[in-house]
């Protein structure tokens, strides 16, 4: 067995016999314990030696247990907390749930009770922190571009070049070719990496919405605006906005982006002051921003001052030499994810792989993978655990035989892809048809691969 460390307790309680109680008790159980009369200084205790649980007593004169919490909530510390109540005041302990404790000790406090909630709440903290780690190390290692085909060197080199500077940056592509990784790796290449990286999507907000999170706004600006609220903008400041899918962005708001972006001015809706903020814009698409110039739908002088830099990403069939790394990369990725033991791809499996057109791209062929991951039982991966590629329209894949949940995704991605089609590709006007949300029709166009 290994054994962990001592784990440390802070106890904030101004009764100094309920600090002598739980001390020994916590002691005698092998925790380090440290202790605090009262909040003030308690609260300073958490941030310089911090401890891995708090226990707090809610009723203190001056600042009492609420307050306490709500400073550690609004300063983020991370430190879980079992608050510790009069018998009776059920109600003051179910507002400190709400403001983020872990659990409750109703006074007296009865000592086989005391061990196991603190266990709990340790155990617990201790799990958090290892899945943290995990999914940590998974985004360092696998949350990066690649790729070795000149077009993505190209692609790379020139964002290396612009990722320092202020510069507006536009990137292009078709649907899953990496645009948003591509706009948090010019981020995290940049000297803001430190501050936000702030992410909006111009499709999925309505245009009330869309205006208030990205400038905020004043209380009572509108139904239900019942405080002043920050928009991303603001949020955003030193650091990096990304602006997704910015050929959705209403008409009548790309006036006041191209403000904000000139000036790095802006108000808060329903209010009168001018705000600054300086941020950097990353923006993308896999529209024609062009076309859509040429056919009114987007701004001219906007589409101008974002195109400084375009970064072009290729499509997955422009590069087919890739595909072997990829596939390799997000093997690794899922199977370490997954916690298994996928070793490598059968070479039988690559060649299946390279023959197919990846419409979806990097990200069908990524789900491609993780699905192939999840399936496998040994160390390879073997061609059966793929799914049917094949360039046949998904008509033809309608076959008997079939299972009809998968016959079912196969009509809906033709049904789809036809009536996309109907309407020249313009996704509201497909939604209308479909009679569903474009916000969902954007998400299966996304899960089925749905190329447009
Ligand atoms: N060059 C790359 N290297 C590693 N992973 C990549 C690369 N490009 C894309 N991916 C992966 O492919 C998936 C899709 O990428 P991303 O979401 O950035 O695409 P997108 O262009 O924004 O797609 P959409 O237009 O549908 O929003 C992600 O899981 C991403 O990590
Ligand atoms: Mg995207």
């Amino acid at each position: 067995m290994t054994s962990s460390p001592q784990k440390k307790i802070l106890i904030i309680d101004d009764d100094p016999q309920i600090r002598m109680l739980l001390k020994d008790r916590l002691e005698a159980n092998d925790y380090a314990v440290i202790q605090a009369e009262n909040s003030v200084t308690g609260l300073e205790l958490t941030k310089t030696d911090p401890p891995d649980l708090l226990l707090l007593d809610l009723q203190m004169p001056e600042m009492d247990g609420m307050e306490v919490l709500q400073h550690i909530r609004q300063q983020a510390l991370d430190v879980p907390v079992v608050i510790m109540t009069a018998f009776g005041s059920i109600e003051r302990a179910m507002d400190a749930l709400k403001l983020g404790a872990y659990d409750f000790l109703p006074k007296p406090c009865k000592p086989d009770h005391i061990m196991m909630v603190v266990k709990n709440a340790i155990e617990r903290k201790e799990m958090q922190e290892q899945n943290q780690y995990l999914r940590q190390e998974i985004e360092r290692q696998y949350h990066m571009v690649i790729g070795e085909s000149d077009a993505m060197r190209h692609v790379m080199d020139l964002a290396r070049s612009v990722a320092p500077s202020k510069t507006t940056v536009l990137i292009g592509g078709e649907s899953g070719t990496g645009k948003q990784l591509m706009a948090r790796s010019i981020h995290a290449m940049s000297d803001r990496r430190d501050k936000p990286f702030v992410q909006v999507n111009c499709t999925t907000l309505s245009e009330q919405l869309i205006e208030s999170d990205l400038f905020g706004h004043e209380k009572g600006a509108f139904t239900g605006a019942i405080k002043r609220k920050k928009g991303r903008f603001e949020l955003a400041n030193k650091g990096t906005m990304f602006l997704d899918e910015i050929g959705d962005l209403p008409l009548s708001l790309q006036a006041k982006l191209l403000h904000v972006i000139e000036y790095g001015e802006f108000q808060r809706v329903g209010g009168t002051d001018t705000l600054t903020a300086d941020v950097r814009f990353i923006a993308a698409t896999n529209k024609d921003l062009q076309k859509e110039v040429r056919e009114n739908r987007f701004r001219e002088d906007l589409y101008y001052r974002l195109n400084v830099v375009t970064v072009q990403l290729p499509a997955l069939r422009t590069r087919m030499n890739d595909i072997p790394l990829f596939a390799d990369h997000f093997l690794k990725k899922h199977s370490k994810a997954m916690q298994k033991n996928v070793i490598r791809l059968a070479p039988a499996t690559i060649e299946q792989l390279k023959k197919y057109s990846w419409p979806g791209n990097i990200r069908e062929l990524e789900n491609a993978i993780e699905r192939a991951v999840v399936l496998s039982y040994g160390s390879e991966i073997t061609p059966n655990l793929l799914p049917q590629l094949s360039d046949a329209s998904e008509k033809d894949r309608i076959n008997i035989g079939l299972p009809l949940d998968e016959a079912m995704v196969h009509f809906k991605k033709e049904f789809i892809t036809r009536t996309l089609q109907s309407v020249d590709n313009n996704q509201s006007k497909a939604a209308k048809l479909l009679n569903i949300q474009r916000t969902y029709l954007n998400r299966l166009i996304k899960e089925l691969g749905v190329t447009i």
